[in-house]
């Protein structure tokens, strides 16, 4: 596929309502729906309509929490595409569910997660499937997504671009630094730089537990005393990783505290139902403001609609 001009029709999960609105608006291409039938048991089942024998299908389908049920829907889907007889399906997951665990970090006993995901998803929808994710674990990836076999195109496309540009627009920063939360990150630094052409500064994380971490910095940084930050990550979970940087930020005296992160993925808190509020625990320890992708159901003040990357990477222009 080569533009917008060859998708017959958009479907997409309710997460993702947003970003297909905003392509449907711009080109008028057809909308799809998906109807998602949950049994007593919870057990689900997908009709789509209309008929798509023979069609070019977008579907853009975030996976945030309840992250397996959403995987389920979007495993169902794609395979009701197929049945249909879909000619093609281009698949935009915003938010790749298991990201993270993309390696064994232990031995050889753990299971990887995102790449069982990725073999699912090529197994119901080969050959004809292409997949775009949006910073699915960027420390490691961005541009071609190995994760996916060779056979089908994976692309994992970046917002930092974006959130960069955001912040710069918007708030201006004064003699701004850049800092980076887990020295791994560099796929992106060369899209920050493109719009922060500045100092880089490194820290070091050490994991203690899934809500502990210590933050180091082996960079000899006496003050930031006159200067804004911004911290890029690509996901904002429990918010330890920021806090902690924060905190770090706050002993060196930087003025503003700007955070991005493409993915928020607060914990879900089963027994009040609801996320928990990390955006202002990190407002409460030094953050001006939290810019994040539209990727998830959790906003904050800033946030950017990945909906014109997603445009301009399934165009095949240049994503960056
Ligand atoms: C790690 O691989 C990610 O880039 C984030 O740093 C991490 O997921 C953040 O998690 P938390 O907010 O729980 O520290």
């Amino acid at each position: 596929m080569q533009s917008f001009k060859d998708v017959d029709i958009i479907f997409a999960g309710k997460e993702s309502e947003d970003v297909a609105k905003y392509i449907h608006r711009k080109t008028h291409i057809e909308e799809g729906n998906i109807e998602i039938i949950t049994f007593p048991d919870t057990e689900c089942l997908v009709e789509i309509t209309p008929d798509i024998k023979d069609k070019n299908i977008l579907y853009i389908k975030s996976t945030p929490y309840p992250q397996d049920k959403n995987l389920m829907e979007l495993f169902l889907t794609i395979d009701a595409f197929r049945k249909n007889g879909a000619k093609k399906i281009e698949l935009v997951i915003p938010y790749y569910a298991h990201a993270r665990q993309d390696r064994m970090f232990e031995n050889n006993i753990q299971s990887e997660s995102a790449e069982t995901v990725a073999k699912i998803i090529a197994a119901l929808g080969s050959p004809k499937i292409e997949v775009y994710t949006i910073d699915a674990h960027f420390h490691r990836h961005v541009g071609d997504y190995p994760l996916f076999s060779t056979d089908i195109k994976a692309f994992n496309i970046t917002a930092v671009k974006e959130l960069a540009k955001h912040i710069k627009d918007k708030y201006d920063p004064r003699n701004p630094k850049i800092v980076i939360p887990d020295k791994g990150q560099q796929p992106t630094h060369k899209y920050i730089k493109e719009i922060f052409d500045t100092d880089f500064i490194f820290l070091s994380k050490r994991r203690l537990g899934s809500r502990n971490v210590e933050i180091t910095c082996d960079q000899d940084i006496s003050t930031l005393k006159n200067s804004d930050v911004i911290i890029f990550d690509d996901i904002i979970g429990t918010g330890i990783t920021l806090q902690k940087s924060i905190e770090w930020l706050k002993t060196k005296d930087a003025d503003r505290i700007f955070v991005a992160a493409t993915h928020l993925m607060y914990p879900y808190d089963e027994k009040n139902r609801k996320h928990e509020d990390v955006g202002s625990i990190l407002r409460d320890v030094g953050a001006t403001e939290i810019i994040s992708a539209n990727t998830t159901d959790i906003k904050e003040n800033g946030q950017i609609s990945v909906a014109p990357l997603i445009e301009r990477a399934i165009s095949n222009e240049d994503f960056a």
